[in-house]
């Protein structure tokens, strides 16, 4: 039965973890349903993964429907947050008119936004609107250069404090969940115990309420860098290129296709065909 917002709460009423993985498309998100996991996220890091890009700021709101439709075809049971693409949400009237789109045309049962208290208001009206919404702290991709790049968030008093009242103030807006991502795992820890939502970490620790990784990270699909959170429980990217050299050599050598891949005529119709 899929899993609904409810849910989620008590799951961290009762100490159950929580499991959120991306997923961009069609067969990922199958496998994702397949494997039992609560919440699929598509997430921009499809600018990354799926699209080649070196950040999340191209990618657009037709990319994140786009994607949005396939994994909902793939994955109907499960519950799908998905991203609002850099400068889709910078004022309220965009926020709403784009929250609405994923939720009407992607089919997201929620969507996910970047940014602390600056985005309360913005929280405020989606949950007016209708339209449940997941907050995202720590370390934000779409606005990574303002944070100094790619590095853990939070490890002084001042910015650990920034980020448990950007946390405390998400949570008043009415965010229902509360991504946390590349921060010391003291700083998820207190705001993970702080809070009355879930939390879900990304190189946070181990104390935060759930945890997500990318579906290319995780598979080792993506190999352009591995980041210390992350954990490879496969290495497909290596064996799809060792299956598809195989593929390649079969067929410069007449390896491929063999009898089992061929359609044959009968002999009545060969016989009619060449000897009329
Ligand atoms: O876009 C994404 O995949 C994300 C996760 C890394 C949390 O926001």
């Amino acid at each position: 039965m899929k899993k609904m917002i409810p849910d989620f709460i008590k799951a961290k009423e009762n100490g159950e973890k929580i499991t959120m993985l991306t997923a961009y498309d069609y067969p990922a998100a199958r496998q994702a349903e397949e494997a039992g996991i609560d919440i699929i996220l598509v997430g921009d890091s499809l600018g990354n993964v799926i699209l080649g890009y070196d950040s999340t700021v191209p990618v657009t709101m037709e990319n994140m429907i786009y994607h949005a439709k396939a994994v909902k075809r793939g994955a109907p049971q499960t519950f799908t947050v998905v991203d609002l693409p850099f400068m889709s949400y910078s004022t309220l009237e965009l926020a709403l008119h784009n929250a609405g789109r994923l939720v009407q045309e992607g089919g997201a049962d929620a969507v996910k936004l970047e940014g602390g208290e600056a985005f309360a208001d913005t929280v405020k009206a989606l949950n007016k609107a209708g339209i449940p919404v997941v907050g995202h702290i720590g370390l934000t991709p779409q606005t990574a250069t303002q944070l100094g790049g790619f590095k853990v968030q939070g490890r002084d008093i001042e910015s650990a404090r920034r980020l448990y009242n950007d946390a405390k103030a998400l949570q008043e807006a009415g965010v229902f969940m509360l991504v946390l991502e590349l921060i010391p795992r003291q700083v998820g820890e207190h705001i993970s115990k702080e809070l009355r939502i879930p939390t879900i970490g990304i190189g946070a620790g181990s104390e935060c309420d759930g945890q997500v990784l990318v579906y290319h990270d995780i598979l080792g699909i993506y190999d352009r860098f591995k980041p210390k959170f992350v954990k490879q429980y496969a290495q497909i990217g290596a064996q799809a290129v060792k299956a598809i050299k195989e593929y390649n050599k079969e067929v410069k050598t007449g390896g491929f296709p063999a009898s089992e891949h061929t359609f044959n005529l009968s002999d009545e119709v060969i016989n009619k065909l060449y000897n009329n």
